[in-house]
Parts: C-alpha cells; structure tokens; sequence
C-alpha cells in the first residue's frame, strides 16, 4: 500500500506570514503537512491574507510584534519574513523597519537557537543598493547610501544578515539567508508602491500608467510560487547563504507597464513621473549558485504569472 511521505518538518515558524510572500509560504507548508504558527503584528499584512488557512489542521495565528521576544510551540523551521518591505511602507515606518530588521532579527533568532531549528532569513536584492556590478551575485558587496531615503530598509536587512552569519558562528545555528529579487503575485496590496501592482489597478480602473523616470531601470520578477519554491529548498538545504533567489529575466519599467496594458485589455496610456532617490538603475539576479546548489530555477514566465496576478486583482474588484 502507497504511503503518504512524512512532512520535512513537523512545525514551521514563518514571522510575517499574514503578508504577501509569507502567506504563501504558510499556505505551502500546511498543503505538505507541516504545522504552521503564523506570528504577525499587521503592520503591513492583514488576517485576511490567512484567512484561508485559519481552521485548517496545525495553523496556528499568533498576533506579535517581533521587535519583542516571543515564544512558540517547540519548532524544528524557522521562516524570519516579518519586515515592511515595500518602499510605501518602509517609508511610513522607518524606525519600525530598522527595529524588526534588527530586535526582531534577533529574537526570530534566539527562538531558532532555543528550539535547535533551521533559521531562513529573508533578505532582500536591495542589500546591493544601485549596482555597479550587473547582474548581481551573492560575492558583490553592493552600493548603498547609509544615510538615503531607502537606508531604513536596506541597511536593516544587511544588519540582519550580519547578525545571522554571527549567530551561526557564535552558537552553531543552522542559519541560511534567502536575497529575494522582486517577486510579485497575489495578494500584493494594490497601493503598496510596488510596480506590479499598481500597474495593475491602473490598467484595470483605466488610469494612465505611471512609470517613473523614462522607464528604462530594469528589474527582475519572480512569480511568487517560483519564489516560495526556492525558500523551501533554502530551507531544506544545509546552506548559509546568501543565495539569490530571483527571475533573471530583465524587463524595463515601459516593457513592464506595456505587458500590463496588454493582458489586461485596457485602455490605459503610459504617464511619466519623477524617479525616486536612488531608485536602483537595474536589477537582475545572478541565480548560478541557487541552479547549482538548489536545483531551483523560475519556472513561471512573466506573461503567464502576470496573467495569473491579473486575474487575481480582477477578483478581488469584483
Ligand atoms: N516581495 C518581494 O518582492 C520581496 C523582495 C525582497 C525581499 N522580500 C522580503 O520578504 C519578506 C516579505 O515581504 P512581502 O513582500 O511579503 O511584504 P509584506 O509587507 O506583504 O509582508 C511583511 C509582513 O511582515 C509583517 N511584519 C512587519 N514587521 C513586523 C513585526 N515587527 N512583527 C511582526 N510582523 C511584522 C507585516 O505585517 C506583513 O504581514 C520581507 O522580509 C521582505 O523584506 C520581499
């Protein structure tokens, strides 16, 4: 008789898992068996994002701030996602950005430690700042402006990324860090400031389309299925990191904001605005360590996820 494989772990801990990425991550976890407790203070995500999973065996919310200590139910994973991470946001909340990069850091760290678990800390493409080396791989240091308008975010999660790496050579925990490139899908809040999104409600309320500078800084986008799949793997792997996980598919914002346009039939023109400071010129991913290492590489093309990501906003309007 066929058995159902045991689940890798048996309770998985994912900080910011009422948010876009980690409700994902939640959702894939509890569809593989493994427990789920979802700790969120909703700053930026919400319950509806887990409403879904709320009743569903082994989910658990726990409504926290993780900038103070918190405990759980004894945990062998360790998901750190909990982090503003949209420039809207992190501009609205500065101090709180920098403060869950660091305290919160810490003791998603501390909980990993006291339970023995596998700590994943989600770090971000924007650890490189605005580029001089393209694209970019895990050895580039970066350029980034400790002292700029995008400096709460970016510094916050190299300061992380710091303290993982002297968490796991100062205690032994088995820490890995994740550098996400842009990823995008549903449950991305339509005025979150992210590209994607908004290009998407304006295509579909019939609004011009505003794409900042002349449209042609670039970024990479992972549909965010391809990108869970990759945590996971991160997860299930013995390594440190960073890896980067990202869509090495390099589109400008005018390409971007054209697509859209297209997949959703509108009849929406294009308006340029004002760039924002230090706004990155380009944006794309060198994935070679995540093939080699993790086997991973996106699998959803931009037009199909962004087919997916439009439907989804379309619902949601309706
Ligand atoms: N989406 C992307 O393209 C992308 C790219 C690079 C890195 N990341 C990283 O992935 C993670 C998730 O990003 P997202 O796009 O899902 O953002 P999001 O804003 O949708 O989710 C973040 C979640 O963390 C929660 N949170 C924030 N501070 C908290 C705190 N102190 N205590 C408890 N909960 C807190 C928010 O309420 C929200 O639910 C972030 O760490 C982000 O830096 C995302």
């Amino acid at each position: 008789m066929a058995t159902t494989p045991a689940p890798r772990w048996e309770h998985a801990v994912v900080t910011g898992g009422a948010g876009f990425v980690g409700s994902h991550l939640c959702t894939a976890l509890i569809d593989q068996g493994t427990a789920v407790t979802c700790v969120d203070d909703f700053c930026t995500g919400s319950r509806r994002n887990v409403a879904h999973l709320e009743g569903r065996a082994g989910f658990t919310l726990l409504p926290a701030d993780v900038t103070q200590p918190f405990e759980t139910a004894p945990a062998d994973l360790v998901l750190h996602f909990a982090s503003p991470a949209s420039p809207a946001d992190y501009l609205r909340l500065p101090l709180h950005t920098l403060e869950t990069g660091s305290l919160g850091t810490r003791n998603a760290l501390a909980l990993a430690r006291r339970h023995e678990a596998r700590f994943v800390l989600a770090s971000t493409s924007e650890v490189y700042g605005d580029p001089q080396q393209h694209p970019q791989s895990e050895s580039y240091w970066g350029n980034v402006n400790p002292v700029g308008p995008r400096s709460v975010y970016d510094e916050a999660k190299r300061f992380a990324e710091a303290l993982t790496t002297a968490e796991a050579d100062g205690h032994g925990t088995r820490t890995g860090i994740v550098r996400l490139f842009n990823t995008y899908g549903p449950r991305m809040r339509g005025h979150d400031g992210r590209a994607v999104p908004t290009f998407i409600r304006q295509a579909l309320a019939g609004e011009p389309l505003t794409v900042t500078g002349d449209g042609r800084q670039t970024r990479s986008l992972a549909y965010v299925d391809d990108t869970v799949r990759g945590i996971l793997a991160m997860a299930a792997s013995d390594l440190r990191g960073p890896v980067n996980l990202g869509n090495p598919t390099e589109i400008t914002m005018l390409e971007l904001a054209r697509t859209v346009i297209e997949l959703t039939g509108s009849s929406s023109t294009v308006r340029f605005i004002d760039r924002p400071t230090d706004d990155p010129a380009v944006r794309c991913p060198d994935i070679t360590l995540a093939r080699g290492k993790l086997q991973w590489e996106p699998r959803v093309p931009p037009a199909e996820g962004l087919a997916r990501a439009i439907s989804w906003f379309r619902a949601q309007a309706a």
